[in-house]
């Protein structure tokens, strides 16, 4: 799956598709679609597919033929991103690398800033007012120009919205009425967290109306408190008469958002599946604005809201659900990527798309929490489809209102993902599937015939991507037999979108280029009024090339010491076998000299001394750090925290300290030798004499420490592992995947403990007691079964872990350093 998440560059020239069939000579307009496309920036990327830098696809159907162009939105994300050469925001799932400009005070005090939200827009296309917007799951709305595809001007609602009251982000889901009405969901966090329905009224067209904002008119028209934390929400549901408000116990910690800086977290890390918490359904009254009636039932997990509408005694509600929030954990790159086309979801529950029931309420108000009506077997929901997301129906036609036909992607066999477009009759609970082999697709839209008289007439557009040697395409089928009618193949890549708009049967509006640029917060980087209005090709400049050598220098320096670190962390068996060759034979070669009763100071003796120590402090030093990183592949694989950075810093000072105490022993030793004894002890690299002196308890001392401290940061760390898994066993990282880790930990746990636990009760008798002839042989035998038992480790990762096989697999693969930069291109 690697092939559908790979960045891709922009086609800003449109091309021209191949024609297989016929398209419907009605079909004239455009189809818009945003997603993620860029996941790599200089050395770093991104972690979540949700995560990567937006792209907006423009597919333009014009009398039977296709052109399709594609172009970066430029957001302060990717303007930033691409100037630092990193990632500049933190996303949903990726936290934000430390700036490797900033000098270590700097970075500090940046810590106790509050995170800047990202502005990359890239989940749906919008419209209002006549405009286009990229939009997301934030405060920012992108307005671009649907022809050219270029940024004009952003808008951020948390500062932007009128009033006294500060909103902080809207669903891209949003709702409009036949009036043009736009109407969505946004949270405030003044006095405590609010949920507001907002309105944004149709605006007359007039030659004066240059610059309009779209929150421009903007109402509320009702405020509600939930009844759980902040939750993740991402669409609602409109009827006539109502919305509904679905609240997920996919929570918000506010606490852990506002440290999420200082901390190294995601967004996605700052949020936590409370399966303690039922789903809850607020409706709301469309004209009071009031709750007017509050359920509950058995929690689940939801994108999105499939259409709702009434029946004379109840609101039923369709929606695409999950059992909890595990989905969230599937969509990490590392897991798409990593895993073959018929694996992905496996160990992943399907979407189901459920229908839901709630009353009518015949109060006006309502501050009771109800329990949903039952079906007949006992559920308070039905299942009308398995396996069914990223919804879409007839939305002119059928929207809050009794409908029978809605349009998705599923997979076409267990274990797939997203592989096939499905038709659902929601009422005959019938399905018609269109799957080609190697082939995507991505959400469909439907889009009515003209004077259709039945809500399935018209024309379902999806654009799939191929992969391995398969041509990406637009894909046509009919609406009534999902029958392929035609497909427009481009030869360019294509990304692997989310959402789409469609304006087919709308003439495209000229770009509005008065307003380009009125954003104060927008950079000053999209092209001059000139070049959107120009048909040739803008020169393209690649990123990649165009490094300056210093630039360069620096990235193959930071991929070397990404290399070193991975080698040495990830590879277990090369710090242990580094530990063996150094450490094991000292012990050996030191008892020849004991029995052979050798007195010599030699600068071989301080080389052997110095690499004995070394390897000892490696070994002390090197088990937590991998405790560590463990616990980051165990719990963490879609997103360690050790960054680059970090990584690096860790590094130096691990291997500074190791050199340190080796040198103090070393001078230590020398010292005591030299100091005029007349009868100098035996050398004393590893305490072969019986007697005990300062310079033996200054060793066993130090050597006890650290591995006493190594072994209590190591099972800390274990137990760590331990209860987070077991509270995710209870929540959402209950898959098989994580069962059989918790697994391996214990092995780990086990096999580290039993093997090093002899050297260290060794070490503690040297301190207290005579370091015998017995201690000796004590003391070989257990620092060999310690070697022996970390030798074993990477073999049970190996065996046990699939992402570390992988890993470790990669790591032999790379054998040079890979330059991650996107192959983006930069107009001039
Ligand atoms: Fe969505």
């Amino acid at each position: 799956m690697e092939e559908l998440y790979q960045t891709v560059r922009e086609q800003i020239k449109p091309v021209e598709a191949e024609i297989r069939g016929v398209i419907p000579p009605w079909l004239n307009g455009s189809l818009l679609r945003n997603g993620p496309a860029m996941y790599e920036v200089g050395p770093e990327a991104y972690k979540h597919w949700f995560d990567g830098l937006g792209m907006i696809q423009n597919f333009k159907v014009e009398n039977g033929k296709v052109t399709y162009c594609s172009r970066y939105l430029r957001s302060q994300a990717f303007v930033r991103a691409e100037a630092r050469r990193g990632i500049a925001y933190a996303e949903f799932g990726t936290p934000l690398p430390p700036d490797p400009c900033k000098n270590i005070f700097a970075r500090f005090f940046s810590y106790f800033v509050p995170p800047e939200r990202t502005d990359n827009c890239s989940i749906n296309v919008v419209t209002m007012n006549g405009q286009t917007y990229a939009s997301s799951d934030s405060p920012f709305l992108i307005g671009f120009d649907p022809s050219s595809l270029q940024a004009l001007s952003e808008y951020n609602i948390r500062s932007d919205f009128p009033g006294p009251v500060r909103m902080f982000s809207m669903t891209p889901h949003p709702h409009e009425d036949e009036e043009g009405n736009v109407y969505n969901v946004a949270v405030s966090l003044k006095n405590g967290t609010r949920y507001n329905i907002t309105q944004i009224p149709p605006r007359p067209s007039t030659p004066a109306d240059t610059a309009p904002h779209p929150l421009q008119g903007v109402n509320v028209l009702s405020t509600f408190t939930p009844k759980n934390r902040l939750c993740y929400y991402h669409s609602f549901a409109m009827t006539p008469n109502y919305f509904v408000f679905i609240e997920n116990p996919f929570v918000v910690n506010v606490w852990a958002l506002l440290t999420m800086k200082m901390r190294g977290r995601s967004f996605h890390e700052c949020m936590k599946w409370d399966n303690k918490q039922p789903s809850r359904f607020y409706v709301i009254d469309r004209k009071t604005g009031k709750v007017v009636a509050q359920y509950k039932t058995e929690n689940f997990f939801s994108f999105h809201h499939v259409n709702a509408f009434e029946t004379e005694t109840d609101i039923i509600m369709d929606v695409c659900c999950y059992p909890d929030a595990r989905i969230v954990y599937q969509y990490y790159l590392h897991h798409l990527r990593s895993k073959g086309e018929h694996e992905v979801s496996k160990g992943f529950p399907d979407p189901a798309l459920r229908r839901y029931r709630l009353p009518i309420p015949k109060t006006a108000s309502s501050s009771s929490w109800q329990r949903l009506p039952s079906y007949s077997d006992g559920r308070d929901y039905k299942v009308l489809y398995y396996g069914v997301e990223l919804p879409q129906i007839n939305y002119r036609f059928a929207n809050g209102k009794p409908y029978r036909f809605m349009y998705g992607v599923g997979p076409h066999q267990r274990g797939d993902f997203l592989n096939q477009l499905i038709k659902v009759d929601v009422l005959g609970k019938e399905a018609k599937t269109w799957h080609e082999r190697h082939c995507f697709p991505s959400e469909p839209v439907f889009v009515p015939a003209p004077g259709a008289e039945t809500e399935d007439e018209g024309v379902i557009i999806s654009s799939v991507v191929g992969v391995r040697g398969k041509k990406s395409f637009l894909l046509i089928l009919d609406g009534r037999t999902f029958r392929e009618v035609a497909r427009a193949t481009v030869t360019c890549p294509m990304a692997h979108s989310l959402h789409a708009f469609d304006i087919i049967l709308e003439k495209l509006k000229k770009p509005d280029t008065d307003h380009l640029l009125t954003s104060c917060c927008f950079p000053k980087v999209t092209q001059s009024t000139e070049s959107i209005q120009s048909d040739e090709e803008p020169p393209i400049v690649e990123i990649t090339s165009a490094s300056s050598s210093p630039r360069r220098r620096r990235i193959l320096i930071l991929c070397s010491i990404r290399k070193a670190f991975y080698f040495l962390i990830t590879n277990l068996a090369i710090a242990d076998l580094l530990i063996s060759l150094l450490f094991t034979p000292m012990l050996f070669i030191y008892r020849v000299y004991a029995k052979a009763e050798l007195i010599a100071y030699t600068p071989i003796c301080e080389i052997s001394l110095f690499l004995s120590m070394f390897s000892i402090s490696l070994m002390y030093f090197v088990f937590p750090l991998l405790a560590y990183h463990r616990k980051d592949v165990m719990l963490r694989p879609q997103n360690p925290r050790l960054s680059l950075v970090q990584a690096r810093l860790i590094v130096s000072i691990f291997w500074i300290l190791c050199i340190v105490s080796a040198v103090f022993m070393v001078l230590m030793a020398r010292n005591e030798f030299t100091s005029g004894d007349p009868s100098p002890k035996l050398y004393r690299c590893l305490l072969i004499n019986q007697r005990l002196d300062t310079y033996a308890k200054v060793f066993l001392g130090y050597s006890a420490t650290l591995y006493g401290l190594s072994i209590a940061f190591t099972a800390m760390i274990y137990l760590q592992i331990f209860c987070t898994l077991r509270t995710h066993l209870e929540g959402v990282n209950g898959s098989a995947d994580e069962r059989h880790t918790t697994k391996l930990c214990f092995w780990i746990a086990i096999v580290y403990t039993a093997f090093w636990t002899p050297f260290l009760l060794v070490q503690l008798a040297g301190i207290f007691g005579t370091y015998t002839e017995l201690y000796f042989n004590l003391h070989g035998c257990s620092s060999a079964i310690g070697v022996l038992g970390s030798a074993v480790n990477p073999l049970l990762y190996a065996v046990m872990n699939p992402y570390y096989k992988t890993r470790m697999c990669d790591l032999f693969k790379r054998l040079t350093c890979r330059e991650t930069a996107p192959t983006v291109t930069e107009e001039i």
